[in-house]
């Protein structure tokens, strides 16, 4: 038996993804891009050869569908692995559209391909968590991420790349947590039936690069309002294309809706600060360090708690 531990933070796309070109390899239809954020974080050990694979999520024992999805993903590490038990830990909510899929795949990746004995570079890690969620791709890397559609049929060339620049952007997420249930449609079958369905789809993905490329210039000339901007137009657009689905994707509730005009209400006044939501209700908001009060508190009088975040550091293996 031989036993990892490794730790990861959750990551938030300011640029989004919706949607794949490969279901069994889960690569995107479109590249996105991501903050890195802390202090919250996964913390996973993995045994690698126990007596029958075991998962262990916050203390509870996970079976069925969540527990299948894990054993999958690590018979792609080795298709004849042993037996192995996994223990994980976030301290913010899981499953409720707050990135738990990001940092735990991320974590679950690094524990396992090191208590696996599998010596893989920050790309291959990368392409591998990919597997397991596609957002988690992105959070093997602190800071800005760009994770690339790539164009290669297997999938090699997708994976997460580090942007510099967000010490001099010096941002601030700021979580106004809605509901903290978990969401009704995963992300997985939602994109399924927005690419069927939603007449806005194409649009979404023909907008996608374009975005991309305003962001990586905002981010060069740490250009925080430009940054704000994209993000919300990358949020709505992917919003258009879930509310346009048959049947409607609709994971914002009333208060959702609230905190959305309360943000639009402070930058009537003049405080630089940007909206961005997720297959959840929660709503983040991303400003400049010295406006997080005033943010926050104009928050909390639509949702009943709100927390904040700053940008994180690279997923890490525990020594
Ligand atoms: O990678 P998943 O299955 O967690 O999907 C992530 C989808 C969004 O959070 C809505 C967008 C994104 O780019 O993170």
């Amino acid at each position: 038996m031989s036993r990892a531990t490794a730790v990861a933070h959750p990551n938030i796309a300011l640029i989004k993804y919706w949607g794949k070109r490969n279901l069994a390899l889960n690569l995107p239809a479109v590249s996105s891009l991501s903050m890195t954020l802390a202090p919250w974080r996964t913390r996973t050990t993995v045994e690698w050869g126990a007596e029958h694979d075991s998962l262990l999520l916050n203390g509870d024992a996970v079976h069925g569908p969540k527990a299948q999805r894990v054993w999958s993903f690590l018979d792609r590490i080795d298709p004849h692995r042993p037996a192995v038990r996994v223990e994980s830990d976030n301290d913010f909510p899981t499953g409720a559209g707050l990135a738990s899929s990001a940092s735990g795949f991320a974590a679950l990746t690094l524990a396992a391909t090191r208590a696996a004995g599998k010596e893989l570079n920050l790309k291959e890690l990368s392409a591998l968590a990919r597997q397991g969620s596609g957002s988690a791709s992105r959070s093997l890397w602190g800071g800005f991420v760009h994770w690339s559609r790539g164009l290669l049929e297997d999938g090699s060339d997708s994976h997460g790349a580090p942007i510099p620049g967000v010490e001099r952007l010096d941002p601030v997420m700021i979580v106004a947590v809605v509901d903290e249930g978990p969401k009704d449609v995963g992300s997985t079958a939602g994109m399924q039936r927005s690419a069927q369905n939603s007449p806005l789809y194409q649009a979404f993905i023909d907008d996608s690069e374009a975005c991309i490329r305003v962001a990586r210039s905002a981010i060069e000339r740490a250009d925080l309002p430009a940054l704000g901007e994209v993000m919300e137009r990358s949020t709505f657009a992917m919003h258009g294309v879930m509310h346009a689905s048959t049947p409607p994707l609709i994971y914002w509730k009333p208060a959702t809706v609230a905190a959305i005009h309360t943000v639009f209400e402070l930058r009537k006044q003049g405080i630089g600060a940007w909206v961005t939501m997720d297959a959840g209700p929660q709503v983040k908001v991303l400003c400049a360090r010295p406006d997080a009060d005033r943010v926050e508190s104009a928050l909390s009088t639509v949702v009943p708690r709100t927390m904040r975040l700053q940008p994180g550091g690279p997923a890490s293996v525990e020594p």
